[in-house]
């Protein structure tokens, strides 16, 4: 069901509820939102503990695993087999249904006491509210895992970086603590999921499946969603082959993380009979980590270059070394405070991480390793690339080369303007824009536009064929929407996202430019740091001279409006003022882009419709003054439903 559909039937089933009180049932999914927030999480105990599993980083130590099992179970083992399961790297939480209703849910705690998280918990759509019909009718308790995917995880940070918000250190953060918020409306807000893994009656009642495959299968039917890539393996070595296909290949696929597998015995009787070592970690259950990302390497230099902002970017020289099957020489260090607080020195041994596709990074000095030749380090004042003494703003951990015209920054700009999530010009690498800078070819991006091929070929490396197909990508590169360019320029704050908001609403770089900071603010999704920040780039000689030089040679300055250009309401601008009947402010604006148009925040000549709700207001006599179109949600609605030729 699209969102749509599912808000429409949503707000239908909140009106019947409203009028038929009755009616409401226990499980109904209006239940999932609206519950007040509390003034502390209460404790709940488990009532068996909530248990930890024992690693094997290899092969081997998942072959001692199974001599011990063996050891203890003798050929039963071998009669069970085996069920692998993604570890999934979230927060475990404990749910409990009574009559197969949700009632209870808990984080795991300390294993043995957890906090009472059930109206968060009801907030995730992946936990259902009632199980389906053939689930058991006694009280169960379901174990599992809420995580974060990585896509919407990636989206909340750079929303809460451009709101000035803390960002989270990883999706695991990131679940765990939006599930223990007090406001249930700020885990709505979280993209959380679930995925479930173990099943237990707490009363002792008699459970229908014998193993951990058919209790899969079982929480599947309940309506429960269960990790993929589940495999039921017969000997170790197809847990093996599974293992080393999930590290090596399923794990890169995933759009959630994991830190492994888990290997349990399938036989829910084996596992009883094999029991649980110390109270904490059960001997029929084994997590098969991967490869540790960590190397220990020597670090050889601090050095430090210059962003495309002008700020100092201190990183790490390291003596090669190889992490997780790639070899690694630099590290970065962030920032002075970071080197200070860690007291890294050149010449000592560090710990180096590498986690998945992020830029290695310095978890440690060793200073037992240290032979006294180490030599601290201290920022330089002055920019390395162009002696411009460096400044420090307040509140912040950089420090920046002010110089505009810094060959650095100037280098980084070039980088980052063509790059693939820029204006996306092949064939340009890092070390052909350095060389063209050197060359003294191009300064700014919009030099690159002026590039002769005869003026490449004098440069070295460069050969007839590539030479032709670099200019035809510079050329086609004039042609990328709007929001490709915006991003492109390097604004600060405005990153694609942001980018892409302000074209779509704007349309046009012109109307960018002459955009106020209040009509920026006015885009939904953008906040202050954005605005000011459009504002003060297009307010400096420097970026006006930039977008001028552009636009001389050809360079696209409008978005495409493609889609829904043949829209009911293609071309109009509507500002919506009060409370709509159905529609919240966020549905209505969505409604009219769907349908080609613009919602714009303030009543001018050229809005073409007020869309009036209920306690309209000052813009409400302004539409009338200016006589604006006044229409109301319904009219909108027979609009957006009606061929673009019907439209006023
Ligand atoms: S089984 C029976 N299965 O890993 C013992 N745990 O390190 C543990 N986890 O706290 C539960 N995915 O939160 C199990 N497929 C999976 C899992 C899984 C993730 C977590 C769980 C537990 C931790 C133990």
């Amino acid at each position: 069901m699209s969102d749509a559909q599912y808000d429409k039937l949503f707000r239908e089933l909140q009106e019947l509820e409203k009028n038929f009180p009755e009616c409401l049932a226990p499980d109904s999914p209006t239940l999932r939102i609206g519950a007040e927030p509390q003034s502390q999480l209460s404790k709940h105990e488990h009532l068996r503990p909530m248990l930890s599993l024992a690693n094997a980083f290899d092969d081997e130590e998942l072959r001692a695993w199974e001599e011990r099992l063996v050891r203890m179970a003798g050929d039963d083992v071998a009669k069970s087999g085996y069920t692998s399961e993604l570890k999934i790297d979230g927060t475990a939480v404990a749910l409990t249904y009574e009559n197969q209703l949700f009632v209870k849910g808990a984080t795991r705690g300390n294993g043995a006491i957890g906090e009472e998280v059930t109206v968060n918990l009801r907030t995730v759509r992946d936990v259902p509210l009632r199980l389906h019909e053939s689930a058991p009718k006694g009280r169960i308790e379901i174990r599992g895992e809420i995580y974060f995917p990585f896509d919407r995880f990636e989206q909340m940070n750079e929303a809460r970086a451009r709101a000035g918000d803390p960002v989270f250190a990883n999706p695991r953060n990131a679940a765990a603590g939006s599930l223990r918020q007090l406001d249930p409306a700020i885990t709505a807000s979280r993209p959380l999921r679930f995925f479930g893994y173990s099943v237990a009656a707490p009363d002792g009642e008699e459970l229908p499946f014998e193993t951990q495959t058919e209790l899969l299968d079982a929480l599947v039917e309940w309506g429960v969603p269960v990790a993929p890539h589940r495999k039921r393996a017969k000997t170790l070595a197809e847990v093996e082959k599974w293992a080393y296909e999930l590290e090596h290949k399923i794990r890169s696929e995933l759009n959630f993380a994991i830190d492994g597998g888990v290997v349990k015995v399938d036989s829910l009787h084996i596992q009883e009979e094999l029991g649980v070592i110390g109270g904490r970690e059960p001997r029929w259950a084994i997590a098969r980590k991967f490869a540790p990302d960590i190397a220990e390497t020597k670090l050889l230099k601090i050095k430090v270059n210059v962003g495309r902002t002008g700020a100092l970017n201190p990183y790490a020289e390291l003596e090669p070394v190889e992490i997780g099957g790639v070899i690694v020489k630099l590290a970065t260090l962030h920032n002075e405070d970071l080197i200070i607080s860690k007291d890294l020195r050149e010449g000592d041994w560090v710990q180096v991480k590498r986690a998945g596709e992020v830029i290695p990074q310095i978890i440690a000095p060793i200073p037992e390793r240290r032979t006294g030749s180490e030599k601290p380090w201290s920022m330089p004042k002055n920019c390395p690339v162009c002696g411009t003494p460096a400044t420090r703003e307040e509140d912040e951990a950089a420090i920046y080369c002010p110089n505009i015209a810094c060959p650095g920054r100037q280098l980084e700009g070039l980088v980052h303007f063509t790059s693939r999530g820029a204006m996306d010009i092949r064939g340009l690498s890092y070390a052909r824009i350095q060389q063209l800078v050197e060359a003294g070819l191009v300064r700014d991006p919009g030099d690159l536009y002026a590039l002769k091929r005869e003026q490449l070929l004098e440069l070295e490396g460069y050969a007839d064929k590539g030479t032709g197909s670099l200019i035809a990508a510079i050329e086609a590169s004039k042609s990328q929407p709007l929001q490709r360019l915006l991003h492109a320029l390097g604004i600060r704050h405005v990153g694609s996202i942001a980018a892409q908001l302000l074209a779509q609403h704007f349309g046009t770089l012109d109307a960018i430019m002459s955009a106020s900071a209040d009509d920026i603010l006015n885009v939904r999704g953008i906040g202050a740091t954005i605005a000011n920040g459009v504002v003060a780039y297009f307010s400096d000689p420097a970026g006006r001279a930039l977008v001028e030089k552009l636009r001389s040679r050809g360079v696209n300055f409008t978005e495409p409006r493609a889609v829904v250009a043949g829209g009911p309401l293609a071309g109009k601008t509507l500002v919506i003022t009060g409370t709509l009947p159905t529609l919240s402010r966020a549905k209505a604006t969505a409604t009219i882009e769907a349908a080609g148009g613009r919602v714009t925040g303030s009543v001018s000549k050229s809005t073409d419709f007020l869309l009036a709700g209920e306690e309209a207001g000052s813009k409400l006599d302004k539409a009338k003054s200016l006589g604006v179109t006044i229409i109301d949600e319904a009219d909108l609605l027979r609009r957006v439903n009606s061929p673009a030729t019907s439209t006023a």
